[in-house]
């Protein structure tokens, strides 16, 4: 909930599809009042309309061409949610209408801090790095937040991150690292599960069955886990008796050498992500 004591400002999120969404959704939580955005096609914004019921206004590119130049007339904080491809295109087209102090939030994997800069000279930018929690207001977010901005449009994008879940403040060069554990990490998360599931079922318990096993025990693991009043290796502890089941099992993970496995993982996502630059 938002502990502000003065209003959102007006806000403009370019590119209203699933973080673009999520945004919208936690801003309008949080009481903002006066969100616009805009999305290519007039199904999408058929669709955002249905699903934001306080008067979300929404231009499609497919109806308005220069949906994303209406919306950010008046904006004062612009939040540009399109696919990392489209947004030198999106920003050369909205820099001339941008007004004078309004801000730039952007969600684009891959675009720095000075492309931004580059795109819309003389405007505070801020680059950050969600994850799809976020749809529910339990992502994490990273944040960069440039040493030029002034104390108060800090204030403002931290609140902004934090209607999306917990946030996490970086300097830019650690963002590829951020994004290889969190960003990407809700994929670990569900391939883990799904491979416990199937674990499962060869086991013989039926589909609805082996899910409901699994997913669960990982939903009431992390509950324990966020209740903060034991670490993860103390709960593991817990369930691991000394010459029982779950040692046997867990000895048998083991064998796979996770750590390394976690940390070739996060390397490989890391290096791919400095070849899209
Ligand atoms: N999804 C994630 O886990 C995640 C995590 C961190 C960061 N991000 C970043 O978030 C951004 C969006 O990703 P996403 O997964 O939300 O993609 P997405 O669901 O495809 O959303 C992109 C939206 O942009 C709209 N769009 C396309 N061209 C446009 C234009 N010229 N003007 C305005 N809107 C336009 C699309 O409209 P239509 O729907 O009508 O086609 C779509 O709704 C990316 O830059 C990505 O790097 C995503």
């Amino acid at each position: 909930m938002s502990t502000r004591t003065t209003p959102f400002p007006r806000t403009a999120v370019l590119g209203a599809g699933s973080m673009g969404f999520a945004i919208i959704q936690g801003l309008l939580a949080a009481g903002a009042a006066e969100v616009s955005a805009t999305c290519a096609s007039s199904q999408r914004a058929e669709l955002l309309r249905s699903r934001a019921d306080n008067g979300l206004n929404v231009v499609p590119v497919e109806e308005h061409p220069d949906a994303n130049r209406r919306v950010v007339a008046d904006a004062e904080l612009v939040v540009v949610a399109v696919k990392p491809k489209y947004v030198p295109a999106v920003l050369a087209d909205i820099a001339d209408v941008l007004p004078a102090g309004a801000t730039v939030i952007s969600v684009a994997a891959g675009i720095t801090v000075s492309q931004l800069h580059e795109a819309v000279p003389g405007h505070g930018v801020i680059r950050a790095m969600p994850n799809t929690p976020a749809l529910v207001g339990r992502g994490v977010t990273g944040v960069v937040l440039p040493d030029d901005l002034d104390e108060a449009t800090k204030r403002l994008a931290r609140e902004v991150v934090a209607t999306l879940g917990a946030v996490v403040e970086i300097r830019e060069e650690q963002i590829d690292a951020l994004s290889a554990v969190s960003g990407s990490g809700p994929a670990y998360f569900y391939l883990f599960v799904e491979q416990l599931t199937e674990a499962a079922r060869r086991l013989g318990f039926d589909e609805p069955t082996a899910r409901r096993l699994v997913e669960d025990t990982f939903i009431g693991s992390a509950v324990l886990l966020e209740k903060g009043e034991a670490s993860p290796q103390e709960l593991r502890r817990q369930v691991t008796s000394p010459g029982g089941t779950t040692m046997e099992a867990v000895a048998v993970f083991e064998t796979g050498a996770w750590a390394d496995l976690a940390e070739r993982a996060y390397q490989a996502a890391i290096e791919k992500a400095r070849r899209l630059v």
